[in-house]
């Protein structure tokens, strides 16, 4: 086995081959004048296992192109078989329609990975579980929740509870609930525009708890930091926070330090190399490590 990185999270694929004590290759990622992507792995990939490592974070259209030149490049270099690790997938919160007239990009982004020629697909915490759906060949969908439930011992004794920051992301707080022992609410969020979002309402009783919100993805991070405002407002006693998919565009950092959340728990499924004061980055390499562990015994 051999893990190959694109240039969108090198870190995280060096973290996995040395975890696994296997060779690690950095492609060579260049450009043409027109922004066309030259890709070029030196190094042998024939009858091995490749692993290619790339979250489709920003610039998501060209970690994706990469994506797929990377796969293309190893299937012709004859690899035995492909296995990709997106740790972020981008596209996955287009999982439906939202016009009529609108495509199903997480669809169409799973044809576009699967026709390139993987065999294996490795990402963490889809938006959701439908996009799994879109692909033929296996998907494994690891969880977050193995890492922040040990952020939250004997919590029902400690008075937390947990809190979905959107009616969409229920079944992700329901699972942490039930894992660490407590009651679960739910803010009732209304979208205005991308980005853009009103909540008034918390569904549950939250006063004078400790809420822990969670959600997949803190993009411009108006869902979160309202919702922890809302919490303070409706009298919980603190906000922490876990989000597996720090996309953090525009102020968001900004708006987390200022917010009244304690702790801002994310994941390394996208590089940063400055996160807000009040964030903690918990590592992901050791769950794809286990997930390719597993793989090479099937
Ligand atoms: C939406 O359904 C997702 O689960 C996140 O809540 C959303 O992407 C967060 O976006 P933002 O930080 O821009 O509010």
């Amino acid at each position: 086995m051999i893990i190959v990185a694109g240039s969108s999270h090198p870190i995280l694929a060096k973290a996995i081959a040395n975890k696994l004590t296997i060779p690690f290759i950095q492609a060579d990622v260049r450009r043409f004048e027109d922004q066309e992507l030259c890709i070029q792995v030196t190094g042998e990939l024939y009858e091995r296992d490749v692993v290619i490592v790339q979250s489709t974070c920003k610039p998501a259209n060209d970690h994706l192109m990469e994506l797929l030149l990377l796969i293309d490049t190893a299937k012709r270099a004859g690899a035995r078989r492909i296995i990709t690790i997106i740790p972020y997938f981008g596209y996955a919160r287009q999982d439906r329609p939202s016009t009529r007239y609108s495509p199903l990009s997480a669809s169409l982004v799973a044809t576009l990975i699967e026709s390139a020629g993987v065999h294996r697909v490795l990402t963490l915490d889809l938006h959701s579980k439908q996009t799994e759906g879109f692909f033929k060949v296996g998907v494994q969908n690891l969880s977050p929740l193995y890492l922040f439930q040990d952020l939250f011992p004997n919590a029902r004794e400690k008075g937390y509870m947990v809190v979905s920051p959107d009616v969409g992301g229920l079944l992700r707080a329901k699972a942490l609930s039930a894992i660490i022992d407590t009651d679960l609410a739910v803010v009732n969020k209304t979208r205005t525009a991308p980005g853009e979002c009103e909540m008034s309402e918390v569904i549950g009783t939250i006063s004078g708890k400790k809420c822990i919100l969670i959600d997949d993805i803190i993009d411009s991070g108006g869902t979160l930091t309202k919702a922890a405002a809302l919490l303070v407002e409706k009298g919980a006693k603190s906000v922490t926070a876990c989000v597996t998919h720090a996309v953090m565009s525009r102020n968001c950092k900004d708006l987390v330090e200022k917010s009244p959340i304690d702790t801002f728990y994310i994941t390394n499924s996208i590089h940063h190399d400055h996160l807000p004061k009040n964030c903690q980055c918990l590592p992901i390499e050791g769950l794809f490590v286990n997930a390719l562990k597993r793989f090479l015994k099937e």
